[in-house]
């Protein structure tokens, strides 16, 4: 399909429905920003939550979807008095595993934190839906499985995570408009991920022992959820993205690049056999690769900020510090070895991180642990 066609079709077709999964989240409400500045080019017909039911609620009042559901079938449903007239709620994790089946989907957006996104993204691809995918854990856990799953079922996966969405885009240039996600380029040398660097890009080794958790929560450039501004401190989230990359575009570790670039301007690289590398620029704003993804790679306006090219900025690139941030290093070791190494690396950074938002991660070094997580309790 030629991409003018692309375009007019975006814009013509019948509403497409998306299932927002984890909406009240960041990228969540990141992606209710884009339908609803869609021009009624897309619509939510699906809204799930954890535990958020009051700001559920809210947006189901204000996006009127067909079925909301809440996974922790525990909370309190008060609030749920106040669902709009039309809207079904529904409760608990399978009632998510359900509708992300529903035939009258046309795109699953998986934004939920964690692990728990993998078995969602399990059943939207095995179902054969279109899955723009913004949890990076569940590639992390089970890149392999998932790969395979989509290949035997045929469907589409659009990457949402910004260095993703990135490559993607950068590879999509070299192409007649497609939506096949994993491309193996011959013509690809490598990948460049860039990284912002976090709240301690120029820390020392002495002053990163100290570090508390309201430091690590100030990102610089990005506005997230707390798991993932956490893991971009520790820079474990590049490290969750270089596994990521490796299944989404099934490269070798060896082909995959970390470089630090502070203003998150340059979203990610690819970097062809002749020398040639191709860049996607934009301001640190998540509105548009989750556009691109539910607009399924036609470039239509949105509401994404633009950059104004009457202020001077600058671009810089440099090499990242393997020992300052060791969990760049675990990223590629996972990458290359594969099998279940990412469930573990995942794991244990799920466990880590957690503890240490509730400040019950005591500050040591390896050489110090005990042979078993009891240092967690
Ligand atoms: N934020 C970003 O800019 C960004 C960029 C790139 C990639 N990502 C990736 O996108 C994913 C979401 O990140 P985020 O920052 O948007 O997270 P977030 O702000 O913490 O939001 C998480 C969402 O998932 C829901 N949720 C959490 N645990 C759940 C569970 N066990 N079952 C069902 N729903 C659950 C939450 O509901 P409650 O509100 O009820 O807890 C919330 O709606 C992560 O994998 C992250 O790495 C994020």
């Amino acid at each position: 399909m030629e991409l003018t066609d692309q375009k007019e079709n975006a814009e013509n077709r019948a509403p497409r429905n998306i299932a927002v999964i984890g909406a009240s989240g960041s990228i969540g409400l990141n992606a209710l920003d884009v339908i609803a500045s869609s021009r009624g080019r897309l619509r939510a017909g699906v809204l799930t939550v954890n535990r958020s039911v009051s700001k559920l609620v809210e947006l189901a009042r204000r996006f009127k979807p067909d079925v909301i559901v809440v996974a922790d079938s525990a909370v309190d449903r008060s609030p749920l008095t106040d669902v709009p007239i039309g809207t079904d709620v529904l409760f608990g994790s399978d009632s998510i595993d359900e509708v992300v089946r529903r035939p009258d989907i046309d795109i699953v957006l998986l934004s939920i934190v964690g692990v728990a996104g993998l078995r969602v993204a399990w059943n939207a691809i095995d179902a054969g839906q279109t899955l723009a995918l913004a949890n990076k854990e569940a590639l992390v856990a089970g890149g392999s499985l998932l790969m395979d799953l989509l290949e035997d079922r045929g469907g589409k996966l659009y990457p949402v995570d910004s260095e993703h969405s990135a490559i993607f885009q950068c590879l999509l240039s070299r192409r007649r408009a497609g939506t096949t996600p994993c491309i193996v380029g011959r013509d690809v040398e490598r990948l460049i991920l860039t990284a912002s660097g976090g709240p301690f890009r120029t820390w020392s080794l002495a002053q990163l022992k100290n570090v508390t958790v309201k430091d690590a929560l100030k990102h610089p450039t990005w506005n997230m959820g707390s798991k993932i501004t956490i893991d971009s401190a520790s820079m474990m989230n590049k490290a969750l993205e270089i596994v990521e990359a490796r299944w989404l575009f099934g490269l070798d570790s060896e082909r995959i690049q970390v470089a630090i670039h502070p203003q998150s301007l340059i979203h990610s690289m690819v970097e062809f056999v002749d020398g040639a590398v191709l860049a996607q620029l934009s301001p640190p704003d998540m509105r548009l690769p989750i556009q691109f993804a539910l607009d399924e790679t036609a470039r239509l306006p949105g509401s994404a900020r633009k950059f104004d090219w009457k202020q001077a900025f600058s671009l810089d690139l440099y090499p990242p510090d393997f020992e300052r941030f060791p969990a760049l290093e675990l990223g590629f070791e996972v990458a290359k070895n594969g099998g279940s190494s990412g469930v573990v690396l995942n794991a244990a950074n799920e466990v880590a991180v957690e503890a240490f938002l509730n400040n019950r991660l005591i500050r040591t070094t390896l050489k110090e642990l005990p042979p078993y997580p009891a240092f967690l309790n």
